[in-house]
C-alpha cells in the first residue's frame, strides 16, 4: 500500500512525526509532499530535525501569499506529482490552506483521500481554518477524527460512515517529547529552574492583524506581575513592526518560534500558557498547565472541563485570568492514550479502496 502525506506548515510537521513512524513499522510505502507553506528553518526544518521526520521527498516551494494564491499555487503544483505516485490514499493533516489544496487535488484527481483530525469544528466562519476543515472533511473518503465530539460533529453532517476515531496523534508525540526532554533536557532560550513564568504564543490574524487588539495584547501581557516568554510567529513579528508596537516591553521577553522539544520543555516549568493556538492549549492541558485562550471560541472544547483553559475573547482580561487559581479538578484523557497513529495507520490499511 501507498500513502502519499501532504504537509506544508508547522503543526502538520508534528502530526506527521508519529504518523510517518507508524506507517514505517507497517512496511507502508510513503511518500511525502511539502508545500513550502512554512520555509522558515524555525518553522520549518528544526521539526524534521528535531522529531526524526525523514525528509520530504518533494517541496513544492510555494511560500507566503494572499490565502487564494496561496491555496491555488498548492493546487496547481500538486496536480502532477498527485498523478506521478497515484497512491492508495492522499492524506492530509489539520485545517491549514495546505490541507485544503491537497483535498482539492486528490478530489480532483479520484485518488482516495484521508483527513486526519477530522471534526473539529469552531463554527467561526471568519477562520480561514474553518473553511478549510469543513471543505476538507466532506471532500474525503475517510475522517480520522481525533475525539468523541469531532466524531458527533461528523455524524451531525452526515459523515458517520466515512468516519472512525483514532484519537489524536499529537498526543503521541507529546507523551515521547515529554518524557525525553525530561530524561535529557535540551538547550533553550527558555530558561528552566528560574522563577516562575507565562508561555505565550499569538498568531492568529483576528488577534495579529487590528493594531488596537494587538496593542492591548501586548500591553496585557507586559504588564503581567511575573516572566512572559513570547514565542514569536513571523506574522505577529510583521503586524507589531508594521503598527510600531514594541514587542519585548515590561514583562515580556521574546524568542523566536521553538522547536519542538524547545516549546515541551518549557511547557513542563511554565506556571500558565496564554495563547491563540489550538496546539498549544491542547498540550498545556495534557501537561497540566492552566491555560488562557485568546479567542471566543475553542475547537479543543474538553481542555475548557473543570476550567484548565478560560476563553478570553477581551485581552484586558488576560491578567485576571493568568492569576486566576490554579484548578484543582482532576483531568480525563479524551484525547487517547499515545496510540493514535498506529490506529490511523491501521485503519488506512483497513479501509483501504481497492
Ligand atoms: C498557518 C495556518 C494556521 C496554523 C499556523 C501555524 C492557514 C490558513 N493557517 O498560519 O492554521 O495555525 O500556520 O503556524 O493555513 N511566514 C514567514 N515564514 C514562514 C511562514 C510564514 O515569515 O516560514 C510569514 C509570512 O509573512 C506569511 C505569514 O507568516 O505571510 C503567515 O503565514 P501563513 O502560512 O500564511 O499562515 P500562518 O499564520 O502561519
Amino acid at each position: 500500500m501507498k500513502v502519499l502525506s501532504v504537509v506544508g506548515a508547522r503543526p502538520q510537521f508534528v502530526k506527521l512525526a508519529p504518523v510517518a513512524a507508524a506507517l514505517a513499522t507497517m512496511s507502508v510505502e510513503h511518500v511525502v509532499v511539502h508545500t513550502g507553506q512554512h520555509y522558515d528553518q524555525n518553522m520549518s526544518q528544526s521539526f524534521f530535525d528535531t522529531l526524526a521526520i525523514p525528509d520530504p521527498d518533494v517541496n513544492l516551494e510555494v511560500g507566503s501569499a494572499s490565502h487564494a494564491e496561496q491555496t491555488g499555487a498548492m493546487l496547481a503544483a500538486l496536480g502532477p506529482v498527485l498523478e506521478q505516485h497515484r497512491p492508495d490514499w492522499v492524506l492530509v493533516y489539520g485545517d491549514t490552506n495546505s490541507t485544503l489544496a491537497a483535498a482539492i487535488a486528490a478530489t480532483k484527481l479520484h485518488l482516495p483521500l484521508a483527513h486526519l483530525e477530522a471534526g473539529l469544528r469552531s463554527f467561526n466562519r471568519r477562520m480561514p481554518e474553518e473553511h478549510n476543515r469543513v471543505l476538507t472533511d466532506h471532500s474525503a473518503d475517510l475522517c480520522l477524527a481525533p475525539t468523541q465530539v469531532a466524531v458527533d460533529h461528523l455524524r451531525r453532517e452526515g459523515l458517520a460512515d466515512r468516519t472512525a476515531l483514532v484519537g489524536d496523534v499529537m498526543t503521541d508525540v507529546l507523551l515521547r517529547v515529554a518524557a525525553a526532554v525530561r530524561e535529557d533536557p535540551v538547550d533553550s532560550p527558555i530558561p528552566t529552574g528560574g522563577p516562575p513564568f507565562v508561555l505565550a504564543t499569538i498568531h492568529r490574524p483576528d488577534n495579529t492583524d487590528d493594531r488596537e487588539r494587538l496593542a492591548v495584547i501586548v500591553d496585557s501581557l507586559a504588564g503581567m506581575d511575573r516572566a512572559v516568554y513570547l514565542a514569536a510567529h513571523p506574522r505577529l513579528v510583521a503586524y507589531a513592526d508594521r503598527y510600531n508596537i514594541t514587542l519585548d516591553s515590561g514583562s515580556i521577553t521574546t524568542v523566536p518560534p521553538l522547536a519542538y522539544p524547545r516549546l515541551v520543555q518549557a511547557l513542563g516549568h511554565a506556571t500558565h500558557v496564554v495563547t491563540d493556538s489550538g496546539g498549544l492549549q491542547k498540550e498545556a492541558f495534557l501537561m497540566g498547565v492552566p491555560t488562557t485562550t485568546v479567542r471566543p471560541e475553542t475547537e479543543w472544547v474538553e481542555t475548557l472541563a473543570g476550567g484548565w483553559n478560560v476563553l478570553t475573547p477581551d485581552p484586558t482580561d488576560i491578567p485576571s485570568s493568568v492569576t486566576r487559581p490554579r484548578p484543582t479538578t482532576k483531568r480525563d484523557a479524551p484525547y487517547g492514550a499515545g496510540d493514535a497513529a498506529v490506529r490511523a495507520a491501521q485503519t488506512l490499511i483497513d479501509r483501504r479502496i481497492a
